[in-house]
């Protein structure tokens, strides 16, 4: 079973992760993966942060000559910030530092210092940061280059930010559309819409405070047939939409077309099946790829909704504590994270879908697993 732990603090040393039960023989391009984390990192809304850091992977283990080895593979990013910080991180220096006693709502904050009997919410902030989602990216892009041995590809737009909709119907999986994504600051497709929310993320900035969003993240050339409808753990969209809620400020998720669908009728909602080029189709997919728990052979799409950034220069009413009413503090923070948002749920999704993959197509090595694919879509064709 493929599977990862990761650890590591906010401003610690480094962020660490160990991914299980990848197969040996895969080719694995370094500056690919650094590719992805540059990417998580851009976006305009970003905080300061994102000056200092310029994330890099480092290989601890399970990478040889850049092939995978089949042994555990621990990669590490390290914290540019770190040098910065180490006198707040450091066991022996701790008693010079002034404790975090206010919580912010909409954080860990409280709910973390309550739980482990802490008196520095700084010991919450570390670990329950976003920080984390970038070996999250990396883990994802260690899985995508299993993928693109077979074609797989994942990617993701901003649908909205704030009040402000990029709704259009586009098809994600085009070259040209991939590059006028990418090249967007805010990892929108429509330039006009863009513009408008540019400037609803300057207000929200002058405004002291936030704003949330919405992206669509599409995986495509998925065959039919991953997960499985015979337990509620190995159906896909319960993994996938429990590992894309896991997303620091994520709120809800959606598959497919699934919040209209649940206003339409039944015959309007089904995907119909054609037959064509001696294989199975749908007509529509409102299903977002998945039925009965499985891949069905159309895109996997799914809609992610991120609530604003909690941490706002405003600020709440909040309680600290020692039981004082107060005003929740502000520490650098970003104003809007949606698009770096679609790049970590690509990284996320494609973890997922590596897991359910290796789950069906299991081998120790890349050519084990060929076969296995290969004989499995041979068998289906053929139906
Ligand atoms: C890429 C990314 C960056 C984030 N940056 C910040 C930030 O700078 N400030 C902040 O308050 N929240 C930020 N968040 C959101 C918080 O981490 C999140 O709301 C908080 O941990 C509480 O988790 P919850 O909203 O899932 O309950 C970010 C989230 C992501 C995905």
């Amino acid at each position: 079973m493929l599977r990862f732990l990761d650890a590591g603090e906010s401003h610690g040393k480094s962020i660490i992760a160990i991914l299980d039960g990848f197969p040996s023989n895969v080719k694995i391009d370094i500056d690919n993966i650094n590719f992805q984390l540059a990417r998580r990192q851009k976006g305009y809304g970003r905080g300061a942060r994102m000056k200092i850091e310029s994330d890099k992977i480092e290989v601890i283990s399970g990478i040889r000559g850049g092939l995978t080895t089949g042994a555990p593979i621990c990669v590490a990013i390290n914290n540019k910030d770190y040098e910065n910080w180490s006198k707040n991180i450091d066991g022996d220096k701790l008693e010079e530092i002034d404790k975090i006693i206010v919580p912010r709502p909409g954080h860990a904050d409280l709910c973390g210092a309550l739980k482990y009997e802490l008196d520095d919410i700084r010991n919450v902030i570390e670990r329950a940061s976003a920080r984390e989602t970038s070996i999250r990216v990396a883990i994802g892009a260690i899985c995508m280059e299993l993928f693109l041995n077979f074609n797989v590809i994942i990617t993701s737009r901003v649908i909205s930010i704030g009040e402000i909709y990029d709704n259009c119907d586009i098809y994600l999986n085009n070259s040209e559309v991939f590059s006028t994504i990418e090249e967007s600051p805010l990892r929108c497709f429509s330039k006009e819409i863009e513009e408008r929310m540019l400037r609803e993320i300057d207000k929200a900035k002058e405004l002291g405070d936030t704003l949330g969003g919405t992206v669509e993240v599409s995986a495509y050339n998925i065959p039919c047939g991953l997960g499985s409808y015979t337990s509620y753990d190995k159906r896909m969209d319960y993994n996938i939409a429990g590992a894309l809620m896991s997303i620091q400020g994520v709120k809800a998720i959606e598959f497919g077309n699934g919040i209209n669908s649940s206003k339409s009728y039944g015959s309007k909602a089904n995907d119909e099946i054609i037959f064509r080029d001696n294989n199975y189709h749908r007509s529509t997919n409102n299903a977002g790829g998945i039925e009965g728990g499985m891949s069905n052979g159309m895109p996997i799409t799914a809609r992610v909704y991120m609530k604003p950034i909690p941490t706002t220069k405003i600020g709440n009413a909040t309680v600290d504590l020692n039981g004082v009413n107060t005003i929740s503090r502000y520490e650098r923070s970003d104003v809007c994270v949606v698009p770096a948002l679609g790049v970590v749920c690509e990284g996320v999704m494609c973890f997922e879908l590596a897991k359910a993959f290796l789950d069906k197509f299991s081998g120790d090595s890349l050519g084990d697993v060929k076969y296995s694919y290969d004989n499995y879509i041979k068998r289906i064709a053929g139906r």
